[in-house]
Formats: C-alpha cells, sequence, structure tokens
C-alpha cells in the first residue's frame, strides 16, 4: 500500500479526524483484505504488497461504537457522513441484541427518536446547543426525567410516582444538546434496599451481568452504566456513587468512571442515599469522554447546597486537562491490595490477589513510561495497620441512615401530587411489602424498613459525630502520606480507593489496566452468585487525591491511559454485531 494514495484519501475524506485514527490502525497492520481493497479502489492506487495485506487481521473500515469517543461521533455528525436519529436507533438495536442476557438498561425513551430528528434538523440549519448535540447518552435510574421514562431507582413502587421536576445534570446535557434514549439498572435504591441483597439487581430490571466472563457479576450500583459503557449502547452514561458506586462498576467493565468530588455536580432530583456522600458523575469509554461530560456536569446549582462550596465561580474546563505530558515529573503513591475491614469485597477479589498485584506492578511501570515518579506507599495511622483503620470506619457510618430518611423524605416530596401512589416513605415501604413485582417475600428490604422506622435525625449531634469521625480518619489516611512525601496523586486497587474517598467525599478517576490472567481463580460470590474473578476478568486503576483535585486527576488518568492502552486490548464475551458501519453506506458511496 502506498502512503500518498492513503494521504490522498484522508484530504478527500469528509471527517478528517476518523481518518487519522484508521490510518494508525492501518500502518499498524490491522486492515482486512475486503477494507484495503475498497480503499485501492477508491483511491485508484495498486496494492502494494498482497502479501502484506493477507496477512492482515480482520478489522472494518468504519468505526466501531466499542471504541469511537464523543468528540469523534461530532465530528462524522458535523459532517452529515451519520445522522443522530440513525445513531439513536443504532444503539437501540444495540441494546435489544444484549439486553435479554445482560439487563443493562431497564427502560428505554419513546422519545429520543423524535429527539434526535429535532437534533438533526437544528444542525442542519446551524444551531448546535453544545459537546453534545445530537449524542445519545444513558442515566441511571435514579436520575429523575420528564421525558416520559419513569424513575424509579430500580423500584416498580418509587416508579409509580412521576417526577415534577428534572435533575440538575440531566438537564444539563439536554442543554449541551444530549438525548437520554434509556435508563440503566442498578443495585435498587443505589444499594440502600437491604443488607442482603445482589448487586447489580432491581425489580424494574432484574440482575445485571458484566460482558467480559459469563454470569459475571458487573458490580454495583451503576451496574447497568458500567456495562452500558463498556459495549457501546449510548456515547456515555451517568452513574452516582456513594460508597463504590460508579468506581467498582468501572472496575469490573473495563471502563473510566468518575466520581467527583461531592459538591462539584449537583445532586438534585438524584435519588439520595446520604447527602454527604453522594456524588453524580460519568461511566464512559475514556478519560477525554469524561473530560467533556464532567465540564458540563460541574458547578453551583442553588437547589443542591453542597454546590456552594465550590472554591470558584466557574469549575476548571476539564478538557484541557488531557495532556500527554500530564505525567511527567508527578510524584505518585502506590498502594498495593490492601485488606480492609469491608467484608464481601474482600472476601471475593483476596483469591486472586496475587495476580490483582502484578497486574498493578505493570501498571506502575507504564505510569513510571508516563514520567511519574512512583513511590511505594503502605498505608495506616502511626503503627495502626490499615485493615484495623477500616475497621474503625467501619462503625462509623451511623448517619447514613438518618441522611437516607431525611433525604428520601425530601425526593418524595417533590414528586408530582397524586394520591393513588407512594409520597412517603412509608408509602413506600408499604408498596414494596405488597406488590408482587417487588419480590417482597423473596428479596429483603431490611434497610428500607429501618429508614421507615428510624427515629435519629441527620442534623443530631450523634450524626455530626460519626460523620466527622470517619471524615477525619478516612482522609488522614489519604493526606498524611501525600503530605509528608509530596504526593500529587495516590494511584490503587478500587477496595482501598472507596475506603479513603468515601467519607470525606473525595474524587476517584479509575481507568481500565487490564485483567487477571490465564491462570486466575475462577471465585463465585456464594451469596449473590456471580462470578467476582476468573481469567480475563477486567481490572481498573483507580487516582485519588484531595477534593477538587478532578482537573489534575484527569490528566494523570488520560497520560496513563495514553500509554497503556488497555481497554482495547480486551473483548467482551457478549458484543452486539450492529454498528456503525450500517449507517455509513451514504458515506461510502459518497467516496
Ligand atoms: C462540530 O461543529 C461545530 C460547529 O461548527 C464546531 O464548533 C465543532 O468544533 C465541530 N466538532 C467537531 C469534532 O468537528
Ligand atoms: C440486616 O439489617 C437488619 C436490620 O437493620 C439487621 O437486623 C440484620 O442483622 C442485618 N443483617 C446483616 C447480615 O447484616
Ligand atoms: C430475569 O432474567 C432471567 C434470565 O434472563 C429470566 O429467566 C427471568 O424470568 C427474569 N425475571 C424477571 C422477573 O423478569
Ligand atoms: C441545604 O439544603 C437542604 C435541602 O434543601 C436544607 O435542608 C438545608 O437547610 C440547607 N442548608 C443550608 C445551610 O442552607
Ligand atoms: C502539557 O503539560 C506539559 C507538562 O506539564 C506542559 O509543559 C504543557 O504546556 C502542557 N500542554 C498544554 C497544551 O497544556
Ligand atoms: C479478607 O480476605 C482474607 C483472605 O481471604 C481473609 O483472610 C480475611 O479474613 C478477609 N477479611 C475480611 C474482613 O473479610
Ligand atoms: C489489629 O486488629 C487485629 C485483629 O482485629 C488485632 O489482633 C491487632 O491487635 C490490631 N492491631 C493494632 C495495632 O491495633
Ligand atoms: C421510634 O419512636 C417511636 C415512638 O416514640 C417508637 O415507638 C419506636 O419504637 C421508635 N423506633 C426505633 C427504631 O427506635
Amino acid at each position: 500500500m502506498q502512503l500518498p494514495s492513503l494521504y490522498l484519501l484522508m484530504i478527500r475524506s469528509k471527517s478528517s479526524l476518523f481518518f487519522v485514527r484508521n490510518l494508525s490502525a492501518m500502518l499498524s497492520g490491522k486492515i482486512a483484505l475486503a477494507s484495503a481493497l475498497l480503499l485501492s479502489i477508491v483511491s485508484c492506487a495498486p496494492l502494494a504488497s498482497e502479501q502484506w495485506v493477507a496477512n492482515s487481521p480482520s478489522f472494518s473500515l468504519a468505526p466501531s461504537l466499542l471504541d469511537i469517543s464523543i468528540t469523534e461521533l461530532t465530528a462524522l455528525l458535523n459532517d452529515s457522513i451519520i445522522t443522530s436519529r440513525d445513531l439513536v436507533q443504532l444503539y437501540l438495536d444495540r441494546i435489544a441484541e444484549v439486553n435479554d442476557e445482560l439487563h443493562a438498561v431497564l427502560e428505554i425513551s419513546d422519545t429520543a427518536l423524535r429527539v434526535a430528528a429535532q437534533r438533526d434538523r437544528e444542525r442542519h440549519a446551524g444551531l448546535i446547543r453544545g459537546n453534545l448535540h445530537g449524542i445519545p447518552i444513558i442515566v441511571k435510574d435514579n436520575y429523575a426525567t420528564t421525558d416520559g421514562m419513569l424513575t424509579g431507582a430500580g423500584s416498580v413502587c418509587l416508579a409509580k410516582s412521576l417526577p415534577s421536576i428534572e435533575a440538575t445534570v440531566v438537564a444539563k446535557l439536554r442543554a449541551a444538546g444530549a438525548i437520554i434514549i434509556g435508563k440503566a439498572n442498578l443495585a435498587e435504591f443505589s444499594g440502600g434496599r437491604g443488607n442482603s441483597t445482589t448487586t447489580g439487581w432491581s425489580p424494574r430490571g432484574n440482575q445485571t451481568y458484566g460482558a467480559y466472563v459469563k454470569h459475571q457479576t458487573a458490580c454495583g450500583s451503576s451496574s447497568g452504566s458500567g456495562v452500558s459503557a463498556s459495549l457501546g449502547l449510548a456515547a456515555g452514561t451517568l452513574g452516582t456513587e456513594t460508597a463504590g458506586s460508579i468506581t467498582c462498576p468501572a472496575f469490573v467493565n473495563n471502563v473510566v468512571g468518575i466520581k467527583p468530588t461531592v459538591g462539584l455536580t449537583s445532586r438534585f432530583g438524584v435519588v439520595p442515599l446520604t447527602a454527604r456522600q453522594d456524588t453524580t458523575g460519568p461511566i464512559v469509554q475514556s478519560v477525554a469522554d469524561g473530560a467533556l461530560m464532567l465540564e458540563i456536569m460541574a458547578g453551583k446549582d442553588e437547589r443542591d447546597n453542597y454546590t456552594l462550596a465550590q472554591p470558584w465561580e466557574k469549575p476548571p474546563r476539564y478538557m484541557d486537562a488531557l495532556n500527554m505530558s500530564a505525567l511527567v515529573g508527578k510524584r505518585v503513591g502506590a498502594v498495593f491490595w490492601a485488606e480492609t475491614a469491608f467484608g464481601n469485597i474482600n472476601h471475593s477479589f483476596a483469591l486472586n490477589r496475587a495476580h490483582i498485584d502484578k497486574v498493578f506492578s505493570v501498571a506502575l511501570d507504564d505510569l513510571r513510561a508516563a514520567g511519574a515518579n512512583v513511590i511505594e506507599v503502605e498505608l495506616g495511622i502511626k503503627g495502626i495497620p490499615f485493615a484495623n483503620s477500616t475497621m474503625e470506619l467501619r462503625e462509623s457510618f451511623s448517619y447514613q441512615k438518618p441522611d437516607f430518611a431525611e433525604g428520601m423524605a425530601r425526593y418524595m416530596s417533590d414528586l408530582m401530587p397524586d394520591l393513588e401512589t407512594p409520597h412517603t416513605v412509608a408509602e413506600l415501604l408499604e408498596c414494596i411489602k405488597t406488590d408482587p413485582a417487588e419480590f417482597g417475600d423473596e428479596v429483603d428490604y431490611s434497610s428500607i424498613e429501618s429508614i421507615a422506622q428510624t427515629n435519629k435525625t441527620a442534623g443530631s449531634c450523634e450524626s455530626w459525630e460519626a460523620y466527622s469521625k470517619a471524615t477525619a480518619l478516612s482522609r488522614r489516611l489519604l493526606t498524611e502520606p501525600m503530605e509528608e512525601l509530596g504526593l500529587d496523586a495516590i494511584v490503587t486497587i478500587m477496595t482501598t480507593a472507596i475506603v479513603l474517598a468515601s467519607a470525606p467525599g473525595l474524587p476517584i478517576i479509575t481507568v481500565p489496566m487490564g485483567s487477571l490472567p490465564p491462570e486466575a481463580e475462577t471465585v463465585w460470590n456464594p451469596e449473590d452468585k456471580l462470578i467476582e474473578g476468573a481469567p480475563g476478568f477486567p481490572l481498573g486503576l483507580s487516582f485519588v487525591a484531595d477534593q477538587w483535585s478532578e482537573f489534575e486527576l484527569l490528566g494523570m488518568a488520560y497520560a496513563y491511559e495514553q500509554v497503556s492502552k488497555k481497554r482495547g486490548a480486551l473483548r467482551p464475551h457478549v458484543v452486539p454485531t450492529k454498528d456503525l458501519e450500517e449507517i455509513m453506506r451514504g458515506w461510502r458511496e459518497d467516496l
């Protein structure tokens, strides 16, 4: 193949972004015979080496929704190579292909195609609303929407009552042009239904499964968001996190999860667990997509007074953080797998600890290759081991129940007035007990029951004392070594990151790090009947630092992602077959 003819094709192409990507794929020998022939025909150039083409693995000329970025999709839309309407239809087709097996999405919007056609008309008329104009997005079922879809946090009972107003961050995505095409499955009430419910299960959505290993956990609670991002069932998704609900699904689904500082993004209109820890953030295929969405979501909101604590008038422009050199000269503390007192997670992952540590070591090499100075850190306060510290933490979460009770009561008071549907936690509990669609006979609902009965208040001295104790302890576990060693961030495994960041509301960015090797043990969680470790099971690297450090973390995560390139190296066992090639026919004729 002669380079000049490829170059010519690029110039003739309407979408240079896309072709630059495919050019580099071709140069690394990844083009199929058919595509090469097509190129040779359209560019009127002979194939220089038939041998080379014959040796190349199969590769489609069209980009795939498994790895195309939001900016690249926008380029295709800008150049009229695809329309938003076709794109929405394509994502809906992909959902239909895999959802019976994975249950990632629990409701589809029946207005999305109409909205897409509207966005297409606007684009045609030169009106671009923002960086998500005409881009299909899926949001977790705990984000209130008023677009005809229900909002239940997975609960059939809560979904009976309609929100009167949309979640602030959903409204912001729409203002930037996004099309909300569906609601993602989750652990019901983000894990707040009972203390023995299965992660990723909800009455509205059934059991979510990850796509990489059969019967794989998708983790929780933003399980459907993780799977949807991973398989390209939407161009981006929203999750929420209270303690691990973005970080863990990102870890096990080979995707990027951004858990922002509590208060960076509004939680108004989101079914709550505890206002002190809840946060809203994107789960996506790449750090760049995450930065794009976070830039739109971040900012103050009069309806969520935690956001008024932001230390600036306007948040940073997060897309400016995407710098390949962001790790150069940075001091990064590395915390290997550490035992914590948080039962289940430890139990299942512990069996593959040695393998996880090995993959983590490779990640540290990649960080060094990107210019970072990596310093190994052992967490723990003045001789008290990390596991003991976390044991103490575990006992200090008594504020969560009254927070949940008061937050739910406030959320439900904003629902549309309707005497027939639940508007208080007591009515919600009654419905869960009696509506067969909630499986009250089979599935524990003790947490909802105890919040309906709690006499403790979120503002009590007891709650504040518990909260300040939890916050002080976990924040100290992070900031002491960071200050002592002059670190810019800590990198670690999901479980440790969650312990450090949950109570004090610190940010975590998780990036694909590889997978468990062929010799790894297959681990079933005996309670959940889900696989929590196996050969080919995805792993992620989490970046943590003090509050409001998203800009720096995004830069470091991006530089690591660009050097390590792990996401594309791992193939799911379930992949939708419908892809961009189908809707790019017009583009082919154009050539
Ligand atoms: C798409 O078009 C808009 C409006 O012309 C422009 O601002 C934007 O940079 C374009 N984006 C891409 C990725 O081509
Ligand atoms: C679950 O919660 C209930 C009520 O709060 C409690 O009685 C029970 O011991 C808990 N079970 C477990 C396994 O923690
Ligand atoms: C949940 O999914 C399984 C497997 O796809 C199916 O057999 C079962 O009927 C579903 N349950 C409900 C309540 O839809
Ligand atoms: C913050 O908002 C909550 C809920 O809207 C409200 O109950 C609380 O009083 C507010 N706090 C302050 C300091 O404004
Ligand atoms: C990227 O980071 C490097 C190193 O910190 C810095 O010198 C450079 O100016 C940055 N580039 C941009 C475009 O911000
Ligand atoms: C964590 O896992 C290890 C290894 O399986 C086990 O020995 C330990 O008891 C577990 N700790 C907790 C708190 O579950
Ligand atoms: C840590 O916890 C273990 C087991 O709970 C206990 O035996 C040990 O004494 C504790 N160590 C410290 C320093 O508190
Ligand atoms: C809450 O208070 C009521 C009335 O004072 C009492 O009957 C009930 O037992 C209390 N509930 C709990 C969980 O303490």
